[in-house]
């Protein structure tokens, strides 16, 4: 029985019903939620119970309105039938290559990918309402490295849940490793790859402003390999209007705070298929980590932990007997369909509405597994966030918009390269006032960073959450890093370079999606390369006072390419004018990086060919946000003494060298740079 049906929300759609014959019906969404399976009305009795087949080879289950065919034991997912389509995967591809967990990772002798294939088949529950299932690996001492793909030194469990009357699934995974058994691991990258059906699913949208058709993967093959394997220029696709365009996937990539749902288009049935992840707390790295979403496949991914715009700084490593656990998930698999006369934007309306309706009932209370703590097991903090940035200004200001979060125990700034413990973050409201609902059993800290500050808060004492736990902070005052007054300033500081000057494309290079678009034009591919066309001669000199960091900085210092193809190490002057220096005493200088991807930043002062640079970065990052078009990576400051004799009164140079020069990817972003005065009595 195939059942497709439009979920309609406030959109008042029609509901349409494929079951041999066509039936419609009008359907009032917001009468009835999919996942309160335990309400009683009359609306939700009338609806098909969830059935569960399972032979040797595949576990169906089935809620009448979609059938998921589940390898048993294994546990990849073979075939989705949905809207009249027997399987929107892609049938071509082997049946492990459709629906599938991975892990890349390594050990002293091994790299590779494990995809967790499971031997143990489990019923957690099965009735009318709910079934649960479970495909779990154990892991073992004896076994576990004997053939080519070594088996990832942890318990896996992953599962399958899906409801009556919900259009989709939920689906979750947890990573177990036993103290004192297991060896030493690092884990790259875990997530979940969704093949879709190639020849229906050429619609993309990932957020409002970001959706369009996307070329096929054999166009790609067809194409030129551009700078890196991943971006193609599109020579000769299938359809002609994407000639001449760029495509790589890392255009697609966003924060993972902001990637709740994305998914594709069917036009012929109109369907769309969409990953809902309803929270964050499972992901590595805070709410600024970004990663990939959808690709060219036609892919949708749900991830979970990787190095991207982040680098090895983020590799989740283990011990040998590490202790260790956590729960991937739930998230939703949701699949909407619409009549070939609405228009499908409607699909992606639709898909945002139940993407809300999925983050208000986190978290979700129907999970079985006893690692995933229902609301009642979890704990509550709240509080208000204060500035007080000395020299600006005498009193303590609302840190309006604040992000605020509770992750494992470390200094200020520590989470965002944490990645084994849950993170809780929120962000705060116009005066500071700010609620964390949602959290897990543990010990914390409470981390926070304030958009046009620098620096990062961490409050002193550690938080321990117990079940149901209410915990009110109180007034919390962030003293963000401040030696002076502001001599001079160049930014905003808010952990990337989008302020500053992001070049067009060049022409032979675009990708349409980004044409008009101010907000999205560091996704283009190549911009690294405008550098030198724009500064032929001599790099960018910077005159304060006069220059605007809008237009006169360039979003990345990169190096430069020379006529050879070879490149060069880059050197930024900042020119400015001091009236009076104050003998035997420090200035500060601040220099907030947005990213840095193998850079030496070395500064000087007045003294361009000073051989011992005044300060140096040494070598740092590995976020890669330049090839990537990302606009920020990990986020570093630098606070360096400038002792008065370095500086002299009338005009200053001070030199950026960005030393290392082996790629044209080398180099940093900046956030925001400030000079500031020697101490005074205020
Ligand atoms: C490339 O050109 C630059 C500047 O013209 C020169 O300094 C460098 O030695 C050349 N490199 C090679 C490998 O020819
Ligand atoms: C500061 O030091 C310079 C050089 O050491 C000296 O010429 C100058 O007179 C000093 N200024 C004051 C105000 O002490
Ligand atoms: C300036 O900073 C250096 C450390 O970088 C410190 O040793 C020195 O005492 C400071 N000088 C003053 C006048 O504060
Ligand atoms: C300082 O720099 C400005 C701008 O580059 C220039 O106009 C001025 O003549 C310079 N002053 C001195 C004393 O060198």
């Amino acid at each position: 029985m195939n059942v497709g049906w439009i979920r309609h929300g406030n959109l008042s759609l029609k509901l349409l019903l494929v079951m041999g014959i066509v039936l419609f019906f009008v359907c009032n969404c917001s009468a009835k939620s999919q996942y309160s399976h335990k309400r009683v009305n009359d609306d939700y009795d009338s609806l098909p119970g969830v059935t569960m087949n399972v032979t040797d080879a595949e576990v169906v289950i089935d809620n009448g309105i979609v059938q998921i065919t589940i390898a048993n034991p294994e546990g990849h997912l073979m075939g989705v039938c949905y809207g009249g389509v027997n399987n929107i995967l892609e049938t071509p591809n082997k049946e492990s290559n459709r629906g599938y967990w991975d892990v890349v990772w390594g050990t002293t002798n091994y790299y590779g990918t494990d995809w967790l294939l499971g031997s143990t088949f489990n019923v957690i529950v099965e009735n009318e309402d709910q079934v649960e299932v479970s495909f779990s690996y154990k892991w073992d001492s004896t076994t576990w490295n004997t053939s080519n793909v070594w088996r990832i030194p942890a318990n896996v469990d992953r599962r399958y849940i899906m409801l009556r009357g919900s259009s989709g699934f939920y689906t979750y995974m947890i990573l177990e490793r036993e103290e004192g058994v297991m060896p030493e691991a690092n884990i790259f990258q875990i997530r979940t790859v969704y093949k879709l059906d190639q020849e229906r699913f050429q619609y993309m949208a990932i957020s409002d402003d970001r959706q369009r058709i996307m070329p096929s993967p054999k166009d790609r093959e067809t194409g030129l390999p551009l700078a890196f394997k991943e971006a193609v220029l599109l020579t000769d696709p299938t359809n002609p209007n994407l000639r001449g365009e760029v495509d790589d996937k890392y255009q697609y990539s966003c924060d993972d705070k902001d990637n709740k749902v994305h998914g594709w288009i069917s036009f012929d049935p109109q369907i769309g298929f969409w990953i809902i992840t309803p929270s964050n707390e499972f992901r590595s790295a805070g709410p600024v980590k970004q990663d990939l979403t959808s690709h060219v496949g036609p892919t949708a991914l749900a991830m979970f932990h990787s190095a991207h715009y982040a680098g090895y700084d983020v590799t989740m490593s283990f011990q040998e007997g590490e202790p260790w656990k956590k729960v991937f998930g739930p998230y939703y698999v949701y699949l909407n369909s619409a009549s070939d006369y609405t228009d499908f934007h409607e699909l992606w309306e639709d898909a945002k509405h139940q993407m809300k309706q999925e983050t208000r009932s986190w978290p979700y209370e129907f999970p079985l597994s006893n690692d995933f703590p229902k609301s009642v097991e979890r704990g509550f903090v709240y509080g208000r966030l204060q500035v007080h940035d000395r020299y600006r200004w005498k009193v303590v200001k609302s840190a309006s918009h604040a992000w605020i979060g509770l992750a494992a125990p470390g200094v200020a700034g520590s989470w965002q390269t944490e990645t084994k413990v849950y993170q809780f973050w929120t962000r705060a409201d116009r005066n500071g006032g700010f609620m964390i609902k949602g959290i897990h059993e543990g010990v914390y800290n409470l981390f926070a960073w304030v958009p046009g500050f620098i620096g990062d808060y961490v409050y002193e004492e550690e938080i321990t959450i117990a079940q149901g736990s209410v915990l009110k902070l109180g007034n919390l005052v962030y003293e963000p890093p401040r030696n002076g007054p502001t001599l001079w300033q160049i930014g905003y500081p808010d952990r990337t370079a989008l302020e500053f000057y992001i070049p067009e494309p060049n022409s032979l290079f675009v990708n349409k999606l980004y044409t008009d678009s101010n907000v999205n034009r560091f996704r283009q591919y190549g911009l690294w390369e405008r550098y030198a066309e724009l500064y032929p001669d001599e790099d960018l000199i910077y005159t304060v006072g006069e220059s605007d960091f809008h237009t006169d900085w360039f979003f990345a210092q990169v190096t430069r390419k020379e006529e050879n193809n070879t490149y060069k190490p880059t050197t930024w002057q900042i020119v400015f004018t001091l009236e009076e220096v104050i003998n035997s005493s420090n200035y500060t200088l601040r220099i907030a990086l947005a990213s840095a991807t193998r850079a030496e930043l070395q500064v000087r002062f007045n003294e361009p060919e000073l051989s011992i640079p005044h300060f140096t970065t040494t070598v740092i990052g590995t976020d890669n946000a330049i090839a990537r078009h990302g606009i920020h990576g990990i986020y570093r400051l630098y606070n360096v003494d400038v002792p008065s004799e370095w500086l002299c009164v009338g005009n200053n140079t001070l030199y950026l060298k960005q030393s290392r020069h082996d790629s044209p990817f080398f180099g940093v972003m900046y956030d925001y740079i400030r000079l500031e005065g020697p101490p005074r009595t205020i």
